[in-house]
């Protein structure tokens, strides 16, 4: 389709950005605030870069007043962040923690001040640990009525003042990583726990969206989707059978539960054969129609290309860049089904993640026409090293570039019929990268602080910071 006409971005879209609790606050242990996974987790030696964590991470805790009059100075419209639940509840249930509440209370406030749109991603990864020593969080029925309770506090706290609303935040990567992988806590590498955990993570999502219609009826709600589309490696039928079944298990297999209440059918046929489909229990589709969202939330950073893999001596788990030193990423795949391939036409960053902004546009349309649903971009960005220059200069064209592009895709997506919300980028600040350390940097704004010190905690604009901030003011035309 070729691009006919220019129709530029809405008046009222959401020129935003995005961050997460766990990898920008630190003040782990302050004000009552329990620990959550992430915080054991990472104490464990040899789960994450350098062994890093988010104990002080950018402190944003304590420095948010700072942070916020940045994002304003730059003319942010919104704000995506996530709330730290053992903020709020410190075991996860049971009592409140009022100076957490109060936290975000504050946060929120100051933001309006600036009118800047919060929009509260309820659940960024960071489960209370005293759920996970209870009762294995993700993998009891009984966390979908904890956290029920913890979206209920949080709808009749800020449901005055906050519009938009983000359920779960990459259901598909917390659970695989957590469950299948191991890569994540708690850890597990277990295909039939992961297909069970997942099922459980839908009717708790589902049910956070039944509870919300009640008490914030205004309001507008959906889960955030880490959203990689496919794309075959040519045009062999065995590529493209390989290409439907990555589309199915690693899209369909979420987004049609979020959106239509069911599993796609050839997955869930493989899933039984194979002894992997979750346990359902009498009532579970009905919630899970009750879980249609407003609008689906779509983290985008890349593409995914595959090719046939073959059931006897096909490739598996592969290993994951997370160092920065390119080129170190190994193919996975599911013997029978498919395995990755990389795409001969995209460059790649030094974590070895495809840039392919036309891989947005693709992506958003084929969501938009099987969903018809609004389209919110609650994440999209760069990880990349970047130099502090002597003379306090960060001279990151590079991020600019991606983001240019992929503002143009998300342009040419409207005009193709994309009913588009908002653009968050990923992050505002520099945040930690939950397996990758501090070195891969993502943020507008530079934080001095590195894997082994926190240094000044000294914010810095970048030059992207300055670029953004005329795409803003010129409502996308200034590219
Ligand atoms: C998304 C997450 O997966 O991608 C963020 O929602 C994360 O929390 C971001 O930081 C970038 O991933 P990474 O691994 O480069 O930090």
């Amino acid at each position: 389709m070729n691009d006919i006409g220019k129709i530029g971005f809405p008046q009222n879209f959401l020129w935003g950005s995005a961050s997460a609790a766990y990898q920008v606050e630190g003040a782990w242990n302050e004000d009552g605030k329990g620990p959550s996974i992430w915080d054991t987790y990472t104490k464990n030696p040899g789960t994450t870069f350098q062994d890093t964590n988010g104990d002080v991470a950018v402190d944003h805790y304590h420095r948010y007043q700072e942070d916020v009059a940045l994002m304003a100075e730059m003319g942010l419209k919104a704000y995506r962040f996530s709330i730290a639940w053992s903020r709020i509840y410190p075991e996860g249930r049971g009592e409140v923690n009022e100076k957490g509440l109060q936290f975000y209370d504050d946060l929120i406030n100051e933001l309006i001040k600036y009118d800047i749109e919060p929009i509260i991603t309820i659940y960024h990864w960071d489960v209370p640990q005293a759920l996970m020593e209870s009762y294995g969080a993700w993998e009891s029925r009984e966390i979908i009525h904890d956290f029920d309770e913890y979206c209920v506090t949080l709808y009749k706290r800020y449901g005055d003042r906050v519009k938009y609303w983000i359920t779960l935040n990459e259901q598909n990567v917390f659970i695989q990583l957590g469950y299948y992988a191991g890569l994540h806590p708690p850890g597990v590498k277990d295909s039939k726990r992961m297909y069970e955990a997942n099922h459980i993570a839908n009717l708790a999502n589902a049910k956070s969206i039944q509870s919300f219609r009640r008490f914030v009826p205004d309001g507008k709600i959906g889960p955030s989707f880490a959203y990689s589309p496919i794309y075959p490696f040519d045009s062999h039928p065995e590529n493209i059978l390989a290409f439907e079944n990555a589309e199915e298990l690693n899209n369909h297999w979420w987004l049609d539960v979020y959106c239509w209440g069911r599993y796609p059918t050839t997955i869930w046929q493989y899933l039984e054969k194979n002894g992997l489909s979750p346990t359902i229990e009498d009532g579970d589709f009905d919630l899970l129609t009750y879980g249609r969202p407003d609008f689906i939330g779509v983290n985008y950073y890349r593409t995914g290309t595959v090719e046939m893999n073959p059931l006897s001596g096909g490739i598996g788990k592969g290993s994951m860049n997370t160092t920065g030193k390119k080129g170190t990423t190994e193919e996975y795949g599911i013997p029978g089904l498919f395995k990755s391939k990389k795409n001969p036409y995209l460059e790649a960053t030094n974590w070895d993640w495809e840039i392919d902004s036309t891989g947005l546009r693709i992506g958003l349309r084929r969501l938009a026409s099987r969903y018809h649903l609004p389209i919110l971009i609650t994440e999209n960005g760069l990880g990349e090293f970047d130099k502090l220059e002597e003379d306090y200069q960060i001279n990151d064209d590079y991020r600019i570039d991606y983001i240019r592009s992929h503002i143009k895709a998300c342009e040419q997506a409207i005009q193709d019929g994309v009913q588009l919300i908002g653009y968050c980028t990923w992050s505002f600040t520099d945040v930690l990268s939950w397996l990758n350390g501090y070195q891969k940097r993502y943020g507008f704004v530079y934080v001095d602080r590195d894997d082994h010190s926190e240094k000044s905690l000294r914010r810095i604009k970048k030059k992207s910071f300055y670029w953004y901030k005329k795409v803003i003011e010129s409502g996308g035309e200034n590219l």
